[in-house]
């Protein structure tokens, strides 16, 4: 795939980026609230203690310094299959101005190579009817369906 606008930057999830504006991306995808600096941080802390499990990216655009989209691959370490490993793809976003010009495609296609660079038998994620088509353009296919059960 061809090179990131000049402007854009993907990279690892940053201790800082709670100030440009990581909460208000998420919001594009469901109920975020704005917990705090420091509440973030903790979380953010807390999931970077936990490297194995967990990676967080996002695009920073370099000349507003915001965050334009997001995404996280969680690693789950199985018995099956001989102690594999699989990789979820989870909490997917693009701000609004950004849409449709390929950066979920990108963050899709970066999340992705870590999972197989890191040799899980399979990267999967669940979604709504309404994504399905953007999904199959980033190659993954129909399977199953999935059951939930809020608290
Ligand atoms: N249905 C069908 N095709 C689509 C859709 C859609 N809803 N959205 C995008 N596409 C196509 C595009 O036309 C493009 O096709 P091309 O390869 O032929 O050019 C391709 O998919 C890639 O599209 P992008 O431009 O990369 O999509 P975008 O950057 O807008 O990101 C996303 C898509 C993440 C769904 C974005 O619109 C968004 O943030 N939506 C709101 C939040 C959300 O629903 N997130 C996903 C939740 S699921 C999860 O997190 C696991």
């Amino acid at each position: 795939h061809s090179a990131l606008p000049e402007d854009l930057h993907l990279r690892p999830l940053a201790q800082d980026d709670y100030s440009r504006g990581h909460l208000d991306v998420l919001r594009v995808l469901t109920s975020a609230p704005d917990v705090g600096s420091s509440a973030w941080s903790e979380r953010f802390d807390l999931m970077a203690s936990h490297p194995d499990h967990y990676y967080p990216i996002v695009i920073v655009s370099k000349s507003t310094d915001r965050v334009v989209a997001l995404g996280t691959l969680f690693v789950e370490f199985k018995f099956l299959r001989g102690n594999a490993k699989a990789g979820h793809i989870e909490d997917i976003a693009v701000s609004k101005e950004a849409q449709g010009k390929g950066l979920g495609k990108r963050v899709i296609e970066a999340l992705t190579g870590v999972s197989e660079g890191l040799g899980c038998y399979k990267t999967f994620l669940d979604c709504s009817e309404e994504n399905k088509g953007f999904y199959e353009r980033c190659g993954y296919e129909f399977k199953g369906v999935q059951m939930s059960k809020y608290a």
